[in-house]
């Protein structure tokens, strides 16, 4: 078959180039992108007089069948084609004839495979902050819901302090809002439109290239044509914040698999999100949250892949450039699926209360409160801490815990210690001290769940 750009070559592309070399079998993801990009490109073209109303009207009409045939599934791509804009052009010839060979008039396929990723990329981040929402809506709920609930909060994994369950899924709804600004900032860069930049100088027919930004919905236009058609940072930034994200959920899945495992049993998975074992009658396993943490490593691997294809071409196009699409594709699928399974399991989360306040027994987590006590009878906080210290290590010796001891075992370890201290014992009484704003305490807690529900709502 004769290629597009055939004109100058005696000799025809070897088979394996051809295969080596295409890139349909993926980038026809591109498809209907390409062909809005086309018919705006066309009534550009046919505003600026320079093509004519009645090329015009056939080409739109055929690129519009193409549409048909691609939404019913009836286009064939060929790799003998090479890429989706080529496949969409050839299939023009075949179905209009020679008023196809106006459609590339001032485009290049580098201008074009740019803009494509562009408005596709667009689409993306809308959908992927409604799946944002979504989740960070499900945490909302899930805080508002249990409000109350006291669990061990961990520093290097053993219990340190008791916080609000709810505290604890509020953590990561902020670290989720934090990554919808960053997708919000990466559409803003990613809203301008390339075309008219040509292959890499511009071109010579005059565009109205704002009047082809409009029509496309774009808020603005590119401003080197260079620059335009081998930039590629917003597809880098939208995998590098999706690679935060991604972190995100996989340290979130890190802890559902840990707490609700036998011996924390913090909360029960929903069973229909996890899978059994083909020889252990016995097991219920989280793999729903072990493949969240396990794909973000995909994500980390789809940057760096883009970051290294980068890295070292030249202004301006450079065939390397079509190897960012496979990455961007498995990083938005990989995104929107995880974000899915993400909030399927927090809606499905069923906390223990008593399992959470066993574990709060355990490991004195109400020693730092002791401190604070301490303090605030005038001792200073470093003789503070040593005096609780001892008295952590007496319980220890003696295998008590701070409600075991009289008054009198705790005078030994400070003679600041009053009465009142015995009041001062209580997981409750701690949460309700952390007061101030960003602490467990329930008002404040009550605030960020307000301020989540109202950030997700915009
Ligand atoms: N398939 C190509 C890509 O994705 C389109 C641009 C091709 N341009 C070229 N000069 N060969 O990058």
């Amino acid at each position: 078959m004769k290629k597009a750009w055939s004109g100058r070559f005696k000799q025809g592309t070897d088979r394996k180039l051809e295969q080596f070399s295409e890139s349909v079998s993926y980038d026809q993801r591109l498809a209907l992108y390409d062909l809005r990009s086309g018919l705006a490109h066309i009534e550009t073209l046919c505003r600026n007089r320079i093509i004519g109303r009645a090329d015009a009207a056939k080409i739109k009409k055929g690129l519009n069948r193409i549409e048909g045939e691609i939404r019913e599934g009836k286009f064939r791509f060929r790799p003998e084609r090479e890429d989706v804009h080529m496949n969409i052009e050839a299939r023009l010839f075949e179905l209009i004839g020679e008023a196809a060979g106006k459609l590339h008039t001032g485009r290049s396929r580098n201008d074009l495979v740019v803009n494509d990723e562009r408005l596709w990329l667009k689409d993306q981040l809308r959908g992927m902050d409604g799946l944002l929402r979504e989740l960070i809506g499900e945490l909302a709920k899930q805080a508002e819901k249990h409000l109350g609930l006291i669990m061990p909060g961990f520093t290097h994994t053993r219990a340190a302090q008791p916080i609000l369950f709810s505290h604890w899924l509020l953590a990561y709804a902020e670290m989720l809002l934090r990554d919808r600004e960053r997708f919000g900032e990466v559409y803003q860069r990613t809203d301008l439109c390339p075309l008219g930049s040509g292959a890499l100088a511009g071109s010579n027919y005059g565009l109205d290239r704002t009047f082809l930004a409009k029509s496309l919905g774009f808020k603005g236009i590119t401003q080197n044509s260079l620059d335009a058609v081998s930039d590629r940072d917003f597809l880098i930034e939208f995998v590098s914040a999706g690679s935060i994200l991604m972190l995100h959920l996989s340290r979130l899945c890190e802890e559902l698999v840990w707490l609700s495992r036998d011996e924390f049993g913090f909360f029960e998975l929903s069973e229909s999100l996890c899978t059994g074992s083909s020889m252990m009658p016995n097991k219920k396993n989280p793999d729903s949250a072990e493949l969240v943490r396990g794909k973000s490593g995909r994500v980390f691997g789809d940057l760096v892949s883009l970051l290294a294809m980068m890295k070292g071409t030249p202004l301006a196009y450079n065939r390397d450039f079509q190897e960012d699409k496979e990455a961007v594709f498995d990083c938005a699928d990989t995104l929107k699926s995880s974000l899915e399974i993400a909030r399927l399991l927090i809606a499905g989360l069923r906390p223990d209360r008593e399992a959470m306040l066993r574990s709060c027994r355990s490991g004195f987590i109400l020693a730092t409160d002791l401190a604070d006590y301490l303090v605030k009878k005038g001792m200073g906080f470093r003789q503070a801490h040593q005096a609780v210290g001892r008295l952590v290590r007496s319980c220890e010796e003696t295998g008590k815990r701070f409600e075991d001891l009289s008054l009198k075992e705790f005078q030994a370890a400070s003679g600041n210690f009053g009465k009142d201290v015995l009041k001062l014992l209580s997981l409750e009484a701690s949460i309700k001290a952390k007061s101030g704003p960003g602490g467990t305490a329930a008002g404040e807690v009550r605030k960020q769940i307000k301020r989540v529900k109202a950030l997700v709502k915009k």
